[in-house]
């Protein structure tokens, strides 16, 4: 006889997100609500937090305030922070409850995560609190290799939503984020910060572009309204980034002499470069 498949029971949290009220802090609490989830959010400033926890629907906890019921804490405050956050919090939650990190850096991070005695997650979306959707976006999970329950069930739902789940190392994953992070960051501040250089009013300059320029425009906007404190953690987090930042300094100072001589033939070396480097990457 057939084996009827029984389906398991969705596992509901009881999620307290601290820096609940910052980009990704609402993120989360806004998305476990609407997953079913019971969501508390806690932040420093008793002001933004009651705004926060009438917008998002969800109640709010004073901070610092302990809460034995959550059985799952994210911590969603600055990479700098967290060691000092997490220290706070690790006093003020059950023993058994599940603290999860979403930050951009994982190598110092996940040292503190793995020396707290209690169960951890320590993951990166890679997106930010204005994602409508995550289908299709990426999600590195760095730590524990075997997930316990509410880990999975987090991990799983995110998945189920669409999100591209990789495993991998503290250090393989800060390494990749000096040239999926750090760099595209980079660029896009610089390339904001060049605009004031233009001597064109901006409406002139936006009807006198095509597609690069509404690219560029794009990323210098979409880094603008991030978190300062945030980005800076990222530029500082990768191994070998200033060194790198170094080498790109150089060749822009040799394309910039080169213009001076009235020569491009470095652009051009450099275009061939990267012609050839995206084809690496399986570009066109
Ligand atoms: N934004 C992204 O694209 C993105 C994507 C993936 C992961 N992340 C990660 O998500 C985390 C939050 O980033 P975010 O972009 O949401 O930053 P954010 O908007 O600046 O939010 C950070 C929150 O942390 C609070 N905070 C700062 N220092 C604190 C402290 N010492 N104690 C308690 N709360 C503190 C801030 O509130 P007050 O300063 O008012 O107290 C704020 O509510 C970071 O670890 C970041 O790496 C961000």
């Amino acid at each position: 006889m057939p084996r009827r498949r029984v389906g398991r029971r969705r596992r509901r949290l009881k999620v307290l997100v601290v820096g609940g009220y910052g980009r990704m802090g609402r993120w989360f609490a806004s998305y476990l609500r609407r997953k079913g989830h019971r969501v508390w959010i806690t932040g420093r400033k008793g002001y933004k937090l009651a705004r926060a926890s009438r917008q998002l629907r969800v109640p709010k906890v004073g901070f610092g305030e302990a809460a034995p019921w959550v059985d799952t804490a994210i911590i969603s405050v600055p990479p700098q922070r967290i060691g000092q956050v997490v220290k706070q919090y690790d006093s003020l939650l059950d023993d058994d409850c599940l603290v999860v990190d979403i930050s951009s850096i994982k190598r110092p991070v996940e040292k503190c995560f793995k020396a707290l005695r209690r169960p951890v997650l320590v993951m990166h979306p890679f997106w930010g609190g204005s994602a409508d959707s995550i289908k299709g976006r990426n999600l590195a999970v760095t730590y524990p290799r075997r997930l316990e329950p509410r880990a999975r069930t987090l991990v799983e739902d995110l998945e189920k939503g669409g999100a591209v789940v990789t495993r991998c190392t503290p250090e393989e994953h800060d390494k990749a984020i000096t040239f999926t992070l750090a760099l595209p960051h980079l660029l896009g501040a610089v390339y904001g910060f060049s605009l004031s250089l233009s001597e064109l009013p901006p409406r002139r300059l936006g009807r006198l572009g095509g597609r690069s320029f509404q690219t560029m425009l794009g990323l210098a906007r979409a880094v603008a309204e991030e978190s300062p404190e945030v980005y800076a953690a990222i530029q500082m987090a990768g191994p070998r980034y200033a060194k790198i930042l170094r080498e790109v300094s150089r060749r822009i100072d040799e394309i910039a002499s080169g213009i001076s001589g009235g020569r491009a033939d470095r652009f051009m070396e450099t275009l061939i470069t990267s012609s050839r480097a995206l084809g690496m990457l399986g570009g066109s």
